[in-house]
């Protein structure tokens, strides 16, 4: 049984050290990271997962960003601890997340991952957006949490926007 709850800010470097030992130290290095340098993740999609020794097994957090000016989402990083691989926890995560993402309005979602883990979610490639190299295009997939179709194109960007993301509620608009 595993409580899922937004990440207090005492927990945090415990989620580092959990995102450290899923990717190694050097995963600050990765592409999606140049999305990230200096932009605070979603406060409200920030999750861990405790078990009921208050152990932490898992932890999630999404970024915002733009594509051409357009607000977007970009989740992860997204870890489980290696003695709690397989139980499900890894989609727990990813499926509350992702629906606590559309409660906030937000209906575009990306990550940069393997799509035979994230096809399972929904998620699926796209084409005509460029993440900052080197990243493989194959690797760039999206989901929209209200079933839109994908209809960003262009370069993604850093987030510009400040801490305020409640502004970009695109489903207002559709
Ligand atoms: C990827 C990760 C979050 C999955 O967590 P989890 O709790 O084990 O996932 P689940 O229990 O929900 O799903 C397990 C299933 O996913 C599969 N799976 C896990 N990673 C996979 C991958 N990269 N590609 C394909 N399948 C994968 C497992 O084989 C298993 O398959 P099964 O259901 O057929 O047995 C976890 O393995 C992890 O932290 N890995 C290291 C960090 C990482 O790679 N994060 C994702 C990239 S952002």
């Amino acid at each position: 049984m595993f409580r899922l709850q937004c990440e207090a800010e005492e927990e945090r470097w415990e989620v580092e050290a959990l995102f450290d030992s899923a990717f190694g130290p050097g995963r600050i290095a990765l592409s999606a990271y140049r999305l990230r340098e200096g932009v605070p993740p979603v406060a409200e999609l920030s999750l861990t997962a405790r078990d009921e020794f208050r152990t932490l097994c898992g932890a999630i957090r999404f970024w915002p960003f733009l594509v051409d000016e357009e607000p977007a989402l970009l989740l992860g990083p997204v870890a489980v601890h290696p003695t709690r691989q397989g139980e499900g926890l890894g989609g727990l995560l990813i499926r509350d997340g992702v629906d606590r993402a559309r409660d906030l309005g937000w209906r575009d979602v990306f990550l940069i991952g393997d799509q035979p883990y994230y096809g399972r979610f929904g998620f699926s490639q796209v084409q005509g957006i460029t993440f900052p190299p080197p990243t493989d295009p194959a690797r760039i997939l999206h989901f929209s949490p209200i079933g839109a179709e994908c209809g960003l194109q262009g370069s993604a960007g850093k987030w510009s926007g400040g801490s305020g993301v409640q502004i970009q509620r695109r489903s207002d608009s559709l």
